[in-house]
């Protein structure tokens, strides 16, 4: 079995009346990256300031590498590094000089520096005050500092907040390189569907503090049901005429048509019959529901009424 580099057994915290993590039991497997999702005010970073010993727990247990961390605060949290919200960075120093305050504080090698700004490719860079950094090259000094004492376990909260495409970019080749070329285990959160898609291949769903799925990517995109888009030019005839003859069908906003696909041969069958009954059909496609599709019908958010139409086709 693999090895479980952080568990959460029934995690919960609360902010006087408000349960902003309710019974949270994550498994975050060793050496890969875990995509830790959910909308604004979820309960990321609370869950986050759990995980690294920042708020204490109202109930319930976070273990790291399979160990309590209440406790093994000291010893646990030696082999992690963070980054959480925007990176405090001294402005008027040079990176290098940034690293070397924090270094001194861990009492940490001196090569150690070096391999942190190799990681985050900021060698280069090293000997420019951070006045001078853009918000890319900040962040990316922000993750040298977490990654300087040789961490097993990286946190990450939001790290693609206020970035660019370009800095989002380097960003996610930076964490995708993590776990095959140092063994780390990154543990990041988002709240954009696309973004975790794309680095990660364990993904948590949190939703109001709630886990709403936990799994492989793979697992995930399992759940991304196959349905028939339809243009016809008389949308309510035809929506009718699928409905008499058994077909589970909607009609969108925009006139379209969506209609469960049950086998490949649905196309052809709903085709025959729409066209067998004088509706003039102009398109008909079979789609898979995106991410975003199967992340709002988890999250139940039925204010969208688009999303509504489509979860129930
Ligand atoms: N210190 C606090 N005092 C009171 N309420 C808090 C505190 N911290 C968080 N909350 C509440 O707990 C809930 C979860 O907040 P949290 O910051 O964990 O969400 P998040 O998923 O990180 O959201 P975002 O994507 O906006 O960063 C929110 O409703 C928030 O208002
Ligand atoms: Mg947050």
């Amino acid at each position: 079995m693999r090895k479980i580099a952080i568990e959460t057994r029934g995690l919960t915290r609360r902010f006087g009346a408000q349960l902003a993590v309710n019974e949270l039991n994550l498994l975050v497997p060793e050496a890969g990256v875990y995509g830790f999702l959910g909308p604004n005010g979820a309960g990321k970073t609370t869950t986050i300031r759990m995980l690294l010993g920042l708020i204490r727990p109202n109930a319930g247990e976070v273990r790291l590498f399979g160990e309590s961390l209440a406790g093994n605060h000291q010893s646990l949290l030696r082999r992690v590094g963070a980054l959480v919200e925007t990176p405090s960075l001294y402005s008027h120093l040079t990176g290098r000089e940034n690293l070397e305050v924090t270094r001194r504080l861990l009492g940490a090698e001196r090569n150690l520096i070096d391999r942190a700004l190799g990681i985050v490719k900021l060698s280069d860079d090293a000997h420019r005050r951070v006045r001078e950094y853009s918000l890319g090259m900040r962040q990316r000094l922000g993750l040298a500092l977490a990654l300087l004492n040789k961490p097993q376990l990286l946190i990450l909260d939001e790290p693609a907040n206020g970035l660019d495409p370009a800095g989002i970019h380097e960003m996610r080749a930076l964490i995708r390189l993590l776990p095959a070329e140092f063994g780390i285990t990154v543990f990041l959160s988002s709240h954009l569907l696309s973004e975790v898609e794309q680095v990660a291949n364990h993904i948590g769903i949190i939703h109001q503090g709630r886990l709403l799925f936990q799994g492989t990517l793979p697992e995930l995109q399992a759940q991304r049901q196959e349905h028939l888009t339809i243009g016809v030019k008389q949308p309510d005839q035809a929506l009718r005429c699928l409905t008499d003859a058994g077909w589970s069908a909607h009609k969108r906003e925009d006139g379209w048509l969506t209609a469960a696909a049950t086998t490949p041969d649905t196309a052809a069958q709903i085709n025959s019959l729409l066209v067998s009954q004088r509706l003039e059909v102009f398109h008909i496609a079979l789609a898979q529901a995106s991410l975003e599709d199967i992340f709002l019908s988890l999250t139940n958010d039925t204010t969208t009424a688009p999303t509504a139409e489509r979860r129930a086709a």
